[in-house]
């Protein structure tokens, strides 16, 4: 592990790296939960952060779910939007230019309905040479087609993992669900299929009816869980992924401020993003990172490197990153 001196203004290390990645601190978005269309920024300047991730897209024109697709919940969101998207040609047009512009890493989510259709839009992704790496989404737990059906599956996953990864020169992050019975064993397979990163968790499936009608209250029929409500579970999936692989971990779900920063990346996460809490609060993200950047020199922990999966230490014995075990 890197030993870093406190610099002269005792800023500690913010740097990480990632599959060659370089973010100048370890926090990010969860990909959906942050702006589309180059419609960023409006809150704080973008480039604060180690990485911007981008809504998923298809490559070809989709409507999403019908609505109501997003209800604010206790502690949270439930919601059901299908990932909607416009012709590549407008995506081209209207998303890429700003991208382009940003002076940070850009990582592109992406989905299909078959292992085809993977292997299309990362190809078309990673043609355009202003991506950082290429997202995965096997996970979107609102697709008839898709997402789950990859996500759930190990060795769907792996297998699509592979193919794109044999395709595209950049790398590969795989975006698992929240599913404790297929977990370890998807995370295990995307890494053996050469994934370099794994993105997790995305939101669990989830239900609510509507007492007076007793019918389900999203148009979707069921939907999915976000938000601080699902930060615990979240929290024990990436410390039991952590232990799994070797490769680096993008941890999400329910983050809404430094000390989950710190608790993410404790269990194993190397970056943590913020999703449904951009919703609520639009600046916790920079407001973490002041108040992280704070606790670390009040502290005296010189690299946030240290943090990540700090909490495996156990009687004494330093906890080694996956990186380092043999
Ligand atoms: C409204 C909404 C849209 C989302 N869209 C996407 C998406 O397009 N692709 C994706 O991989 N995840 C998507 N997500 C999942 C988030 O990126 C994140 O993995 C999940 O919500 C858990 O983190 P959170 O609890 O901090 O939101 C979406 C979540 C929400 C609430």
């Amino acid at each position: 592990m890197a030993v870093h001196e406190l610099s002269a203004s005792g800023a500690p290390n913010l740097v990480i790296e990632i599959a060659g990645i370089r973010m100048k601190n370890p926090l990010t978005v969860g990909s959906g939960t942050f702006g589309h269309h180059g419609n960023f920024g409006q809150f704080f300047a973008v480039e604060e952060m180690g990485a911007l991730v981008t809504k998923t897209v298809r490559g070809y024109a989709w409507p999403g779910n019908p609505g109501p697709r997003v209800l604010e919940v206790p502690s949270g969101l439930h919601s059901s939007v299908g990932i909607p998207c416009s012709e590549w040609h407008e995506f081209l047009a209207r998303d890429i230019p700003p991208l382009r512009a940003m002076r940070l890493p850009v990582i592109q989510s992406v989905i299909g309905r078959t292992e085809d259709e993977y292997v299309e839009i990362a190809e078309r992704c990673a043609a355009l040479g202003i991506f950082a790496a290429i997202e995965l989404n096997l996970s979107c737990p609102n697709l008839k087609q898709g997402g789950l059906d990859f996500g759930y599956d190990p060795i769907a996953a792996g297998k699509v993992v592979r193919r794109v990864r044999d395709r595209i020169d950049m790398p590969v992050f795989a975006k698992l669900a929240p599913d404790y019975s297929s977990l370890i064993s998807v995370a295990k397979s995307v890494e053996a299929a050469g994934a370099d990163a794994i993105s997790m968790v995305n939101a669990p499936r989830a239900m609510l009816i509507d007492y007076r009608t007793r019918k389900p209250r999203i148009g979707n029929k069921s939907g999915s869980r976000s938000g601080p409500a699902i930060k615990s579970m979240a929290v024990y999936m990436i410390w039991e992924v952590f232990r799994a692989v070797k490769i680096p971990i993008f941890g999400m779900g329910g983050v809404s401020d430094f000390r989950d920063v710190i608790e993410f990346m404790a269990a194993g996460a190397r970056s943590v993003a913020f999703g449904t809490i951009n919703y609520a609060n639009p600046k916790a993200l920079p407001t973490a990172l002041a108040e992280l950047t704070q606790f670390l020199k009040d502290e005296g922990i010189t690299d946030v490197n240290d943090l990540v999966g700090a909490a495996h230490e156990q009687d004494g014995i330093a906890a080694m990153l996956p990186d380092e075990v043999a």
